[in-house]
């Protein structure tokens, strides 16, 4: 999608040579990005009056207005700006709550690549705002949530030079909560491990950093979400549907010979594929109850009534909120389309994975609505009955073995 005005990025730091820095390293970008330096808070919130800016790349210690002070004002009147952390201070607790009003977090020292990645994912995020049309939804929307802070420092942990594993698992440890989910889930007989697995090192060591990564992720957005403000929602009964779906997206990938990376990108797409549910839900809590109460009456799937009453559904409500959030491409892309897999181009096994895994998983569960295997034969819609009949048995077995113990 092209957009006649180039992005707009600003930097904040107020460290002049690391602006210099940035300058020097991303010197092949003057013609692509419009970039604007700012070496204080103040400064940067003088130039975003004035200004469109797309993206915002702060260090949070400064002196006098803090990075965390900047985000939550760039928060409250600039909310379509994508907020990104560039600093050096992973561990201090003002690091822990400035990532809550931050969409990404990248330590420093960070590598060129690296840099130019996430703000070009960033900026094309616009185009998909301003020519699709989520920009309504999104409009009605006031804030989307911000990064899980412990997935920003798990992210950051991976990504720097000296990671290692142990740490990782150290990580996750301090958090009581989240490592007992986890704990549980691997123990389930989905991932068929060999012992019972009873700390997160061992966890970390036997499912891999990517699974791990997938699993974080999910368990920290279901518990960041209030289930009595849904009313249309089963919270519950969704975070075992996208567990599944995960399992089976990764099973189908595995069937179908794809690499372990597509593997791992189908298990994190299978996880999430739903998460543009939970904003829904949270936002038009009375609309989201109309919605799934006219699913179950009439023959319609919630994404097409979502589609007619918000502009866009929440396939791609939740793949640009994870695009925000830095996921891959390929994922962003498969959950975008997870319930119209053959249409479009590029990805569609990925796509189709997923989109298979899902509507598997509403047969098996034996979901309202949910369509039988021949009738979706030619369809040209979701996953053709062929595909679904290849995987069926597979994920049949699964989810037989697995029974209702998640
Ligand atoms: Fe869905
Ligand atoms: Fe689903």
């Amino acid at each position: 999608m092209t957009d006649p005005r180039p992005g707009a990025v600003l930097f904040v730091d107020d460290e002049p040579l690391l602006l210099q820095g940035l300058q020097r390293m991303l010197r092949s970008q003057r013609g692509v990005w419009k970039m604007r330096f700012a070496g204080s808070g103040r400064e940067a919130l003088e130039l975003l009056a004035h200004e469109t800016v797309d993206a915002l790349v702060t260090d949070l210690r400064m002196p006098g207005m803090s990075g965390e002070e900047l985000l939550r004002e760039v928060q409250a009147r600039h909310p379509q700006v994508v907020r990104i952390i560039l600093s050096g201070e992973m561990d201090s607790a003002a690091s822990f709550t400035a990532v809550q009003c931050a969409h990404r977090y990248l330590a420093k020292p960070c590598a060129a690549e690296e840099l130019k990645a996430a703000l070009a994912q960033a900026l094309s995020l616009r185009g998909w705002v301003e020519t699709h049309p989520l920009k309504g939804l999104l409009a009605r929307i006031e804030s989307l949530p911000s990064l899980p802070e412990v997935y920003a420092k798990l992210l950051a942990e991976i990504q720097s030079p000296r990671s290692c594993l142990r740490r990782v698992g150290q990580l996750l440890e301090r958090d009581v909560g989240m490592t007992a989910k986890i704990l549980q889930i691997v123990n389930s007989a989905f991932f068929g491990l060999p012992r019972r697995v009873v700390n997160v090192q061992d966890a970390v060591a036997l499912l891999g950093l990517d699974t791990l990564k997938a699993l974080v992720l999910s368990t920290k957005i279901f518990s960041q979400f209030d289930s009595r403000r849904m009313r249309g929602l089963n919270l519950e009964a969704l975070w075992q549907h996208s567990m599944q779906a995960g399992v089976f997206a990764r099973t189908i990938a595995a069937s179908e010979k794809l690499p372990r990376a597509s593997q791992d990108e189908a298990f994190t797409a299978g996880m999430l594929h739903d998460i543009g549910k939970l904003v829904l839900a949270q936002n038009f809590p009375q609309e989201c109850e109309e919605v799934a109460a006219q699913a179950s009456a009439g023959d319609l799937p919630a994404a097409e009534i979502e589609l007619a009453r918000f502009g866009a559904s929440h396939a791609e409500l939740g793949a640009y909120l994870l695009g925000l959030w830095g996921i891959g491409e390929a994922v962003v892309d498969a959950i975008a389309r997870h319930h119209r897999a053959l249409q479009g181009t590029g990805g569609q096994e990925l796509a189709a994975a997923v989109c298979g895994a899902n509507e598997l998983e509403h047969m098996l569960a034996g979901a309202p609505g949910a369509t039988a295997v021949a009738g979706w034969a030619g369809s040209g819609h979701g996953c053709p009955g062929e595909l679904l009949g290849r995987w069926a048995p597979v994920c049949r077995s699964l989810h037989m073995q697995e029974g209702a113990d998640v």
